[in-house]
C-alpha cells in the first residue's frame, strides 16, 4: 500500500507516514468507501480521514486475531516482552510527531501530550519485564495418589474500546497486558481520537507485533460494538468509558459469558481538612481538577473544604486558576486546551448554571470563552450545594465547586454519597486522620496529600459503579490470564 502522506506534513510532523488514514485489520491497512472526519476540538480544523469500517470487517479483524493469538501464546514471555519493548522504545523516539498528532485531535496541551507519551510506553516497558513472570502453582494435594498444578494461560482474542481523553494511554494500559499474557487484541478506538490509535498500529507493526494480533478498527460505535460484544471468539471485553456505556456493553457481554472489565466514571471527593497544608492542598486540586481540563475519570469532581481553612483555600485557588493559560495547544504553550467537543461546553454551561441558581458563587471562569472553539474558562465556585449537579454528575470540564463542612464525619458522608468509587482525595497533616480516612472512604484509589495517583507500578480502578478489574501494575496481568487445573492422578509411592 502507498501511504499518503500529505495530512502528516500538513501537520508538520517529522514522520508524516504516522498520520494514517486507513484501518489496520488482520496485518492490512484497509480504506472503504464511508469515512469519517477527524476535526481538532481547537477550531475545527479537519485533520484527517479514517474508515468507517462495520460488522464485516470487524469479524475479519477477530478471524486473523483468532490465528495470530494461538502461534503467538507459544512463545516465551521473554520473546513477548522484547516486542513490547521495542515498541515502547519507537513510541519514545517518535514521541513529538504523536504528541502533535494527539493534540491536534484531542487538544489538550502540547506539555500534557508529551506526557501521555510516556505514560502510554510506560504499560509497555512495565507489561514487557511482567511477561516473564507469569508464575503457576503447585498445590499441596488433597490425596495421596493426587497432583495438583495450576496454570496460568491466556484468556484469549481480547475485544478493547477506548476512551478520547487520553488516546495513547488507555490504549497502552490494556493492549501491554494483553499481548504480554499471549492475547491479540481488536481495538476500537474512540471516533473523536483514532488517528493517535492508528500510529500505534504503525509502531506495533514496526516492533515485530505479528500481523493480526493487533487490528485497529475504526468507525461508528454501534455496528462495531455488537461484533465486539456478541462474537464468542472474543473470550473478552475491556472498557473505558461512560458508566451508563459501560453497563450495556458488559450486559451484552453475558450473552456469550465474556470475561468483562470496565473503567467508568468517577465523581471523586478532594477533601480539604483545616489541618492541611494549605499551599499543597491549592497544588494537588489543581492538578487534578484541571489536569487535560477537567476531562479525566479521576479528576476532583467536589471540593470538599473544612470551614477553618475555606475562604483561605478558596482565595489561592481563585487567584491560582486566573493564572491558567488557554488556548490552542499547537498554537503556543497553554495550561489548558479546549473541551472535546460543543456538547461538552453545554455540560459545562449547564452545571455552572444549576450551582449559581443552588447558591453558589464564581470567584473566576464561569463561562465558554468563545463561541467556536470549545474553549471553557478555568473556573471556581464556592458555596456550592451538596445536591447540585456539580456533586451528583461527572462535570468533566474545569469547574471547581467547592462545598463547606464542619467534621471529619460530615466529610466523609458526603465523599461517600455517589454510586461512583474510582478516586478519592485527601490533604490533611494529621497523622491519625491520614490512616482513618482513607479507610473510610469507597473508593478504589486514594490519594493522600496528592491530586496525582496515575503510575504503571500502581493499580487502576474502582469500586461500585466505576467499574471492575484493575489495570496497571502486576495486579493488570490478572485480568488477562485464567487459571487452568490439572488434577493428576498417580501411582503413590
Ligand atoms: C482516565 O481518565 O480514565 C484515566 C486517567 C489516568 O490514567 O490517570
Amino acid at each position: 500500500m502507498t501511504v499518503d502522506i500529505s495530512a502528516g506534513t500538513r501537520l508538520g510532523l517529522a514522520r508524516p507516514d504516522l498520520l494514517r488514514e486507513h484501518a489496520l485489520i488482520g496485518g492490512i491497512w484497509l480504506d472503504s468507501p464511508a469515512r469519517i472526519a477527524v476535526a481538532n476540538p481547537a477550531d475545527g480544523t479537519i485533520i484527517g480521514h479514517v474508515p468507517n469500517m462495520g460488522a464485516g470487517e470487524t469479524t475479519r479483524a477477530v478471524d486473523a486475531a483468532v490465528i495470530a493469538q494461538a502461534s503467538w501464546a507459544k512463545e516465551t514471555g521473554k520473546a513477548r516482552g522484547l516486542v513490547l519493548t521495542r515498541w515502547a522504545e519507537l513510541i519514545h523516539a517518535n514521541a513529538e510527531d504523536l504528541a502533535r498528532l494527539m493534540t491536534a485531535e484531542q487538544g489538550k496541551p502540547l506539555a500534557e501530550a508529551r506526557g501521555e507519551v510516556a505514560y502510554a510506553a510506560s504499560f509497555l516497558e512495565w507489561f514487557a519485564g511482567e511477561a516473564r513472570r507469569v508464575t503457576g502453582e503447585l498445590l499441596t494435594p488433597h490425596a495421596i495418589d493426587r497432583r495438583l498444578l495450576v496454570r496460568k494461560e491466556p484468556v484469549g482474542v481480547v475485544a478493547a474500546v477506548t476512551p478520547w481523553n487520553f488516546p495513547l494511554a488507555m490504549i497502552t494500559r490494556k493492549a501491554a497486558p494483553a499481548f504480554a499474557a499471549g492475547c491479540a487484541m481488536v481495538l476500537k478506538p474512540s471516533e473523536l481520537t483514532p488517528l493517535s490509535a492508528l500510529a500505534l498500529a504503525v509502531l506495533a507493526q514496526e516492533a515485530g507485533l505479528p500481523n493480526g494480533l493487533f487490528s485497529v478498527v475504526t468507525g461508528d460505535a454501534a455496528p462495531i460494538g455488537d461484533v465486539l460484544t456478541g462474537d464468542k471468539r472474543i473470550r473478552k471485553f475491556t472498557f473505558t468509558g461512560s458508566t451508563a456505556v459501560g453497563k450495556m456493553l458488559a450486559a451484552r457481554c453475558m450473552g456469550t459469558v465474556k470475561r468483562v472489565s470496565l473503567e467508568l466514571g468517577g465523581n471523586a471527593p478532594l477533601i480539604v481538612f483545616d489541618d492541611a497544608d494549605l499551599d499543597a492542598a491549592v497544588e494537588g486540586a489543581i492538578a487534578s481538577k484541571f489536569r487535560n481540563a477537567g476531562q479525566t475519570c479521576v479528576c476532583a469532581n467536589r471540593l470538599l473544604v473544612q470551614s477553618g481553612i475555606y475562604d483561605d483555600f478558596s482565595k489561592k485557588l481563585a487567584e491560582k486558576v486566573g493564572k491558567l493559560v488557554v488556548g490552542p495547544g499547537l498554537v503556543g504553550p497553554t495550561d489548558q486546551g479546549p473541551l472535546i467537543d460543543k456538547r461538552a461546553v453545554e455540560k459545562a454551561r449547564t452545571h455552572v448554571a444549576d450551582a449559581t441558581a443552588g447558591g453558589g458563587r464564581v470567584l473566576i471562569g464561569g463561562e465558554a470563552l468563545s463561541d467556536d472553539g470549545n474553549f471553557f474558562a478555568p473556573t471556581v465556585i464556592v458555596d456550592v450545594s451538596p445536591d447540585a449537579l456539580l456533586c451528583r454528575e461527572e462535570t468533566f470540564a474545569p469547574v471547581a465547586g467547592l462545598v463547606r463542612f464542619e467534621t471529619e464525619a460530615e466529610a466523609i458522608a458526603m465523599a461517600n454519597d455517589t454510586d461512583a468509587g474510582l478516586a478519592a482525595y485527601v490533604f490533611t497533616r494529621d497523622i491519625d486522620r491520614a490512616w482513618r480516612v482513607p479507610e473510610m472512604l469507597q473508593y478504589g484509589m486514594v490519594g493522600l496529600n496528592t491530586g496525582l495517583i496515575s503510575t504503571e507500578v500502581a493499580p487502576f480502578g474502582g469500586v461500585k459503579e466505576s467499574g471492575m478489574g484493575r489495570e496497571g501494575s502486576h495486579h493488570g496481568m490478572d485480568d488477562y490470564l485464567q487459571l487452568k487445573l490439572v488434577c493428576q492422578a498417580i501411582s503413590p509411592a
